[in-house]
């Protein structure tokens, strides 16, 4: 048996207090196949509207009660996508004003006395009403697979910052079975013994650090980054505890850090967030150790500049290609030349670095000469 498809007709809802327009334009519309609805007055085709789907809408202007500038602004009221037709009379401008500002669709001039400018408007009307509505459809499909994606994305930062708070917590322990062992009471160790010791606390730093690396991006993605601001002192509150671990890492690679340029002295004080400001001086020197040449020069420093103080990490080395000045700062960017090859990381330090700082409403940036010299600079606002 052959399928028969089901046509439905288009509906129009026609709006006239005049029953012999109704009637000629349900007649026309029907012989072009659509399905007309015949309201006689505005409340009436405001009422039809709101119980019944229609693909057009034509009224017209003068009608007792309300007229139909104000049937077409409540329409589109309720329905963004209606589209009306206005039959007014000809040359009747105001009307035309107001209909245009109301957002109608087309007009047709009454009396009606050539049908194809009726139904080519009603056809064109149709089919730009479909349009919309597809258009809207689109629209809500796509805030739903958005709203789906964010949601995923949101689980994924969850269960990697739920894993990487384990894996920090379970290597603390390793930390503190090391410590004892370090400490000689269970047994002074030798000299290969105290090496392989020195390898594994490295190793754990390490991994500490893209621990963390990882939670902040997990804090970033979660828009969860919040500056908890005090005053403090940036020797005292933020570098002490990170030049400590600096050092060691540097005296592991043979390299010394060079405070001829001032280093940062007590006394430099600003309003921001402690935690945050320690994990951006450790990125930018661990970087610095990490990518510098074998006995190069590693420096930090400040500079106050009235109501922002501008901080700097350098270091001699690999330096950055040019065309990666910005691109640095992407997240998971590493650069693969041959002076960048070879080194362990996750490409989340200098964006982590970014974010923090912009968080504070500062900046970052970087000089270089490939293969010379790398400068971080950032600037911080004091208050
Ligand atoms: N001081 C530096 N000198 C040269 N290249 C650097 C320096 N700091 C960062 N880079 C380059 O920028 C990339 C991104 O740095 P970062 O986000 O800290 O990631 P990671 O250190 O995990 O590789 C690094 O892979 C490296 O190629
Ligand atoms: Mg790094």
């Amino acid at each position: 048996m052959e399928k028969t498809r089901l046509k439905i007709n288009p509906k129009i809802l026609v709006i006239d207090d005049e029953e012999g327009i109704r009637k000629l334009i349900s007649a026309i519309l029907t012989k072009e196949g659509y399905d007309v609805i015949l309201a006689k007055d505005g409340y009436e085709g405001l009422d039809f509207y709101q119980k019944d789907f229609f693909d057009l809408v034509i009224t017209d202007v003068k009608m007792p009660g309300i007229d139909g500038i104000e049937v077409l602004k409540r329409m589109k009221e309720y329905d963004e996508n209606a589209e009306v037709i206005i039959l007014t009379g000809h040359g009747n401008l105001s009307t035309a004003i107001s209909a245009i500002k109301e957002d109608a669709y087309d007009f047709v001039p009454k009396p009606l006395d050539n049908l194809r400018v009726l139904t080519s408007a009603v056809e064109k009307g149709i089919k730009k009403r479909s349009l919309k509505l597809e258009n809207s459809r689109l629209l809500k499909e796509l805030k739903q697979t958005n709203n789906e994606l964010s949601r995923k994305n949101k689980n994924y930062f969850e269960v990697l910052s739920f894993i990487s708070h384990e894996l920090r917590n379970a290597l603390s322990i390793v930390s503190g079975f090391i410590a004892i062992l370090l400490t000689g009471s269970l047994g002074e160790l030798n000299e290969k013994q105290s090496e392989i010791m020195d390898k594994l606390v490295e190793n754990i730093e390490s991994i500490n650090h893209l621990l963390v690396n990882y939670m902040n991006l997990s804090k970033i993605e979660k828009n969860e980054l919040t500056v908890d601001k005090t005053e403090l002192d940036v020797f005292i509150d933020v570098l002490k505890d990170v030049v400590d671990v600096i050092e060691l890492q540097a005296k592991r690679n043979s390299l010394d850090i060079d405070l001829s340029w001032g280093g940062i002295p007590k006394g430099v004080k600003l309003v921001a967030d402690a935690s945050m400001l320690r994990i951006i001086f450790l990125n930018l020197l661990f970087n610095a150790i990490k990518y510098t040449k074998a006995g190069g020069k590693i420096a930090y420093g400040y500079k106050d500049c009235g109501d922002h103080y501008l901080f700097n990490v350098y270091n001699e080395g690999a330096g950055i290609p040019l065309e990666y000045k910005d691109k640095v700062f992407d997240k998971f960017m590493r650069i693969n030349t041959n002076a960048h090859k070879g080194k362990s990381g996750s490409g989340l330090g200098l964006f982590t670095v970014k974010k923090l700082i912009e968080a504070h409403g500062g900046k970052i940036w970087v000089e270089t000469e490939p293969n010379a010299w790398t400068n971080f600079l950032f600037e911080l606002q004091k208050e």
